[in-house]
């Protein structure tokens, strides 16, 4: 089903276009989703069962977890759906709602059960399923773990309208925040010595970072059968500044590109100085949301502009120069 092209390279390069940074991320997806469907065809062609790698992403919120997923749902081709464990810990019927996963997956590959079978489902915070020490036993994260662990594994599942998806062949791959992690990470892996200090320990960390080891997931709170379904994990690095002025700018379809377009639909440049969007991710960094917020900040820029320039045929340009100076409109006759 995947396309002779769709090299890891390739799918690095697709990804690179929207998303940014998290270089070592994409290429350990890339390679990952790659040998899946490899796996996948030669099974079909050889009917030899190879066990599947899922992947885990541990970073902070905000950092294009889910935006990675999702590029690459759409370069490979096949359907993909976002669920929450925070929701599916929080329901007494976890059975029921798994169900409404795979049926929304269903949906999004047509209502084609081959494809289906073949698609990519996101959990995201999975870390909120670790082991809470008051928490009975029946309703806690954990017996969530485990009836996620049966379709990790590969497993009928009966959806709605009495047909079954098998779920053997999908990728699944889990996300979470696993703050408090790297604590785990340095006791654990024993280098907490080597620092003396604070740059050093970031330095530390910073190696251990791609190292995360099933023992620390368990460590943290998840059950070891779980843990030993997600062979694979992939580190987000918390965007810093450079990378969120990125953000706004670069990507095809980023937020100044696309405003960019609705200003140009009608007649009117708009142009937006590079210290702006530094002013801009300042205040992202403030909100801790990652780049999750830089829509909201900018929309809140942009609007008097939006509602200001459809009552004037005369405006051609709009500059803007700080967040904090008022819009420079340029009057004059419009081309076309
Ligand atoms: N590395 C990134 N490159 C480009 N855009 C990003 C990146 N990280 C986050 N974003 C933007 O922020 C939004 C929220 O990111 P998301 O992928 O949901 O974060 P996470 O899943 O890690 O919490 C995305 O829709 C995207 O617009
Ligand atoms: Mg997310």
């Amino acid at each position: 089903m995947l396309d002779k092209r769709v090299k890891p390279s390739f799918i690095v390069k697709y990804l690179d276009q929207y998303v940014i940074g998290q270089e070592e991320a994409k290429k350990i997806l890339a390679v990952a989703v790659y040998s899946h469907y490899r796996k996948i065809a030669k099974t079909e062609q050889d009917g030899v069962e190879i066990a599947k790698s899922n992947v885990l992403l541990i970073g902070p919120s905000g950092s294009g977890k889910t935006l990675m997923c999702e590029t690459l749902s759409r370069v490979l081709g096949v359907p993909f759906v976002t669920a929450n464990a925070t929701s599916l810990a929080q329901t007494r019927f976890v059975n029921d709602e798994i169900e409404a996963i795979l049926q929304r997956l269903l949906e999004k590959a047509e209502g084609n059960i081959n494809r289906a079978q073949q698609g990519i489902v996101f959990i995201d915070e999975i870390d909120k399923l670790k082991a809470q020490p008051d928490q009975p036993r029946a309703t806690s994260g954990e017996s969530v773990q485990h009836a996620l662990l049966k379709i990790m594994e590969g497993a009928p599942v009966k959806i709605g309208d009495g047909r079954f998806v098998d779920t053997t062949n999908m990728l699944f791959i889990c996300g979470g925040a696993f703050v408090g992690i790297e604590d785990i990470m340095a006791k654990t892996h024993g280098y907490g010595y080597l620092s003396t200090t604070a740059a050093d320990d970031a330095g530390v960390l910073e190696r251990l970072n791609t190292r995360v080891k099933p023992t620390d997931l368990f460590q943290f709170g998840l059950i070891p059968e779980f843990t030993g379904r997600l062979p694979i994990i992939a580190r987000f690095q918390e965007l810093e500044k450079k990378m969120l002025v990125r953000i706004l700018t670069e990507p095809k379809n980023s937020i100044y590109n696309q405003f960019r377009e609705i200003f140009r639909n009608e007649g009117v440049e708009l142009n937006i100085e590079t210290k702006v969007f530094g002013q801009i991710a300042d205040i992202a960094i403030e909100y801790h949301t990652g780049a999750r917020s830089l829509r909201g900040i900018f929309e809140e820029m942009i609007n008097p502009v939006l509602f200001a320039v459809p009552d004037d045929n005369e405006i051609r340009r709009v500059d803007i120069a700080s967040l904090f100076s008022t819009p420079v409109y340029t009057r004059g006759p419009r081309a076309g």
